[in-house]
């Protein structure tokens, strides 16, 4: 390998090269990254009309001591289901509740984790005909001990309307299964809705579990895609994700079903949070919506003006339209002002939107796109618009600065995918390849074999970030209690998670964004099976250059790698502390698991003998 490692012959990386796609996919929000720990939160799930399933709260005490049902009296509008609760019993008389009381218990998302010395806010609506006696306990999954209780009173005339009750409790012990019960020994009628229980150490208070963000930060992702994938088209229209009820305070949004990955979403993470999110991450946020298009309807070109959410914009005349981007209206606007009051006066760095997901072949897209583009072009002439038609090996017929490409496929053509970009045309739009992985056999739920298989991909975007200005894997995300998609970068359950070798790939290119790309030309009969590039770039905590070079051998036998640096000074160049680090395994079949979270990671050791001539041994795989 002949690295040009001179000044003049780099050529500068995209800042954005890196980032990431979060989907609402596999549960990895709602019941993941977002730390609500009651799923179904406002009893909506079952959908608007009574009676209406709860699932999964459950209820506790038989039909002797508690009636339960769901009506419509919630205090709010877009809301309306609450859950009525008929006590029968009580600590005297002839019906003695059971020990422990009667009420309702939810599990969360397949159980709580509840961890001794930690605080957990637990919030709810009630409102009773009299007084009210509740225990709010997070108990074993069982019902069976208290690791964290509080007891809520309040007499006739304090509920006797919605009231809201918050409490703070503290884990006196460890249960990652355990589940929340408000239960009662009082006879009455209690109505409750909207129950909450937030852990107290999400990332900087904002919602997200630490722990997960802490692998998403690691990555150092330059942007965020979001909220979907298929998630923000819908199977039908009328279950997409619809950003407008997903924003404001969390009581009033009314959650939907998303039915392409078939689960119900309070949408805790809303559209606000995903910002935030961006924020929080310092990446930039590149919000996916949909443009009038599900899998399986449509709306007409002609129709779709509600779609593109344009208001007539009478200061600007010269700009009929005024394409409604809510992440960055002032304080004063309307929508604005919403973003100020949940706690972001200043407007989200919002600069790049994608128009629809995977929609380009369907009848309305063009039409629908080009409404879109206008209206934001006119409004916002600095926002980059992302189309779904790869042009990659042909010029779109519509304009846009951006288009996405996705691939899934086996491991083989993934390698071998390292030359798409090669012919591609250097002007016109350029390159989001938004979703990639390995896919089927090869992958399982995230082999050594697919990691090294988009390593070599990877490697191949990186050498073309010329045309290719983003890349992010997908999906991110599983909780493995919902697996519909594999594989995916991280696996969690409710208190463990690991990175499969995909992700401990990406990290490998984490200080790409931004670099330079230096001129390095492989030598060798092998090409089918080895691809190599090499950056450098200033690291900001040090203010040192490094180089790296990275190389992906994809053949079942070791190669003996010399590497050559032209144009380095002598003087300056530093060649002790220099590393190598290897992500390889036994078998290509290897995963990483929960018993074994750090079995295909990248191991680094120093070089023992670096100079402007470099002998490397490239283990198998
Ligand atoms: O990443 C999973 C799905 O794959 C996405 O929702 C969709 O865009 C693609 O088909």
């Amino acid at each position: 390998l002949t690295v040009d490692a001179s000044d003049s012959s780099g050529s500068p990386i995209p800042d954005t090269l890196l980032g990431i796609f979060f989907e609402e996919i596999n549960h990895a929000g709602a019941g993941g990254l977002w730390a609500e720990l009651v799923s179904n939160r406002g009893f909506e799930a079952g959908g608007p009309n009574t009676p209406s399933n709860i699932d999964p709260w459950a209820i506790i005490g038989n039909v002797s001591y508690i009636n339960v049902e769901t009506d419509r009296t919630s205090l709010f509008d877009r809301n309306k289901i609450a859950l009525r609760l008929e006590v029968l019993c009580d600590t005297t008389g002839d019906n003695i509740c059971p020990t422990g009381g009667v009420g309702v218990y939810n599990p969360g998302f397949w159980g709580m984790n509840i961890e001794q010395g930690k605080k957990y806010k637990v919030v709810f609506y009630v409102r009773s005909t009299g007084s009210i006696n509740l225990l709010v306990s997070f108990t074993g999954s069982n019902g069976l001990g208290n690791l964290a209780s509080a007891e809520i009173t309040g007499s006739a005339s304090d509920v006797s309307n919605w009231t809201k009750v918050e409490t703070i409790l503290e884990a006196k012990a460890t249960d990652h299964n355990a589940r929340l019960q408000l239960t009662t020994t009082t006879k009455g009628v209690i109505w409750l809705d909207q129950v909450s229980a937030m852990p107290q150490d999400t990332y900087k208070g904002h919602g997200f579990r630490s722990d997960l963000f802490g692998m998403l930060a690691n990555m150092k992702p330059r942007f965020i895609r979001f909220p979907g994938g298929c998630f923000v088209e819908g199977e039908w229209l009328r279950n997409a994700f619809r950003w407008k009820e997903s924003v404001g305070p969390w009581e009033e949004r009314p959650g939907h079903f998303g039915d392409v990955w078939m689960y119900w979403t309070d949408d805790g993470l809303g559209y606000f949070e995903f910002l935030q999110l961006a924020e929080d991450l310092g990446a930039a946020p590149i919000w996916v919506f949909n443009n009038g298009i599900s899998h399986q309807d449509q709306v007409d070109t002609t129709a779709v003006l509600p779609f593109v959410q344009v208001y007539y914009f009478t200061v600007l005349f010269s700009f009929p339209y005024y394409f409604f981007l809510p992440a960055r209206g002032d304080a004063t606007s309307k929508w604005g002002s919403l973003r100020a009051s949940m706690g972001h006066p200043e407007p989200f760095d919002l600069k790049y939107v994608a128009v629809g997901n995977e929609d380009c072949n369907k009848k309305n897209y063009r039409g629908n796109y080009l409404k879109f583009y206008s209206a934001i072009r006119s409004a916002y002439p600095d926002i980059q618009i992302i189309s779904n038609c790869d042009a990659s090996s042909q010029p779109l017929n519509h304009p846009a600065d951006l288009y996405d490409y996705h691939l899934y496929t086996n491991a083989k053509d993934m390698f071998s995918r390292a030359t798409a970009f090669d012919r591609t045309s250097r002007s016109g739009p350029k390159a989001f390849v938004s979703e990639y992985a390995v896919t089927g056999s090869d992958a399982g739920t995230g082999s050594l074999k697919a990691a090294l298989a988009e390593a070599g991909f990877l490697i191949g975007l990186e050498r073309n970030s010329d045309v290719v200005h983003m890349i992010s894997y997908a999906p991110l995300f599983v909780n493995t209690n919902d697996r519909r998609w594999n594989p995916d970068a991280i696996v969690f359950n409710s208190y463990q998670f690991y990175g499969t070798p995909s992700y401990w790939v990406q990290l490998f290119f984490s200080e790409s964004s931004g670099a330079t790309l230096l001129k390095a030309s492989l030598q060798s009969t092998l090409s089918n099976s080895l691809v190599a590039s090499a950056i450098t770039w200033k690291n900001p905590v040090d203010g040192n250059n490094y180089i790296r070079i990275k190389v992906v051998n994809f053949n079942v036998n070791g190669v003996d790698l010399h590497i050559s640096f032209n144009g380095l000074d002598p003087n300056t160049v530093q060649l002790s502390g220099s590393t190598k680090t290897v992500l390889t395994s036994s078998s290509l079949t290897d995963e990483n698991s929960f018993s074994q979270p750090k079995k295909v990671v990248p191991i680094q050791s120093l070089l023992q003998s670096v100079g402007r001539e470099v002998n490397v041994v490239v283990p198998p795989y």
